[in-house]
């Protein structure tokens, strides 16, 4: 019988060679590696990619078994890890194109995917067009002759619509384009895009696998075809993760599941009862029939996490002060995916070009940590109140 995922959770990279008799890999924090003879340093030269100590910049046990774990979670060939979420954006995404491409990037990408490729691919010759993230299997109809790869994020971190991976992967297969997953939000636990033939999925480990704030990684997972590509290209930049922050990724990720279930629980209510609030007009939550997508997330997706954002009914940016300042428990920070809960004003106006923002009111983000929900929603009511009476002035 094929390994359920919570044991796979626990058992995941857990070789003995890599830990020697005790539970985890130790960090190695190494730089140099010996070899015992001119005979074996030959011999390890052979294959610089295999996972035997060669320099520690290509790895050592405290990297591999969290990259083997996630790859174990993921499926696919092999995963690369890199020193933050972004890293493993910009490195999946550089080891794919080269000058003269054309790219697709959906309109809801976190915003620093876009200034990488507005930014080093622009002037690298790549040229990206942003589409719209509900565009489904009409993505087609944006391919050139040297379009190279499709980049999503679903759902889209700020304003959440799921978009449709099986039309755009089966429209991206007929021309043999790569396609990228920013898979965030849902961890591997919640989706599973090389299952339904992306090439590469991606996570910031910053959020959700790491899941204590204290940790800067990223991975990216690839499937056969692809993970070669990731691994040179990674291996040119210098690419790697510090041995304490792997640690930390693979301390977080063997309770992934449980706190998981948590957030998405306390989110669920904290959701549902904002949903009830008169100073609010939408909840962006796929699990609501409110978000664009829902349809495709019941298809698709395992569950939900514990990241969503709600639209007010009317008053502007300024106003939403009188939401998010001296929140007890709601602190506000650009992060997520930790045991803590998080709000953020947001404003998805100025990193839109494909399709135009136009909402009823202001964005807030909404992360949903472990504590008790009763107090959470206390804490918003007082927050909700003083907003509309704000803007009621
Ligand atoms: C969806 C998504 N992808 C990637 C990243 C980048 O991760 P990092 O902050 O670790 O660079 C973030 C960070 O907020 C994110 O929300």
């Amino acid at each position: 019988m094929p390994k359920k995922t919570d044991t796979r959770l626990v058992t995941g990279g857990r070789r003995k060679e890599w830990t020697s008799g005790i539970v985890n890999p130790p960090v190695y924090r190494a730089s140099t590696c010996l070899f015992d003879s001119y005979a074996d340093l030959r011999k390890r030269c052979e294959d610089p990619t295999a996972k035997h100590l060669f320099y520690a910049r290509k790895g050592t046990p405290t990297q591999w078994a969290l990259d083997e774990a996630i790859t174990e979670l993921e499926g696919g060939a092999g995963t690369m890890l890199y020193p933050s979420g972004i890293a493993a954006v910009t490195g999946a995404m550089l080891a794919l194109v080269k000058t003269g491409d054309h790219i697709l990037i959906t309109d809801s990408a976190y915003e620093p995917t876009r200034a990488f490729a507005d930014g080093l691919l622009k002037a690298m010759g790549v040229e990206t067009t942003y589409y719209d993230p509900m565009i489904g299997a009409g993505i087609e109809s944006l391919f050139r002759d040297n379009t190279s790869l499709v980049v999503c994020e679903t759902p889209g971190s700020l304003t959440f619509e799921v978009q449709d991976l099986p039309a755009i992967i089966a429209a991206a297969k007929t021309r043999d384009i790569y396609v990228m997953v920013d898979n965030t939000w849902a961890t591997p636990l919640l989706l599973k895009p090389l299952e339904l033939g992306a090439d590469v999925s991606v996570h910031a480990c910053t959020k959700y696998i790491g899941g204590h704030s204290d940790v800067m990684l990223g991975s990216a997972t690839a499937n056969d075809r692809t993970f070669k590509k990731l691994q040179k290209t990674a291996f040119q930049l210098g690419q790697t993760a510090a041995p304490d922050d792997a640690f930390l990724g693979l301390r977080g990720l063997r309770t992934l599941s449980v706190r998981l279930k948590q957030h998405e629980k306390n989110a669920l209510v904290v959701a549902r009862w904002l949903e009830s609030r008169p100073e609010v007009a939408r909840v962006l939550h796929p699990a609501f029939p409110s978000c664009p997508g829902h349809e495709i997330w019941k298809r698709d997706f395992a569950g939900s996490s514990g990241l969503f954002s709600i639209i007010l009914k009317g008053g502007d940016y300024p106003d939403t002060a009188a939401l998010v300042d001296e929140r007890k428990y709601f602190k506000m920070g650009f992060s997520w995916g930790g045991f803590e809960s998080l709000i953020l004003p947001s404003d998805p106006r100025f990193c839109r070009t494909a399709v135009k923002w136009d909402a009823e009111g202001p964005v807030i983000r909404i992360h949903i940590g472990l504590e008790d929900t009763d107090d959470l929603i206390a804490d918003l009511s007082e927050g909700l109140d003083r907003y509309r009476e704000r803007i009621a002035r």
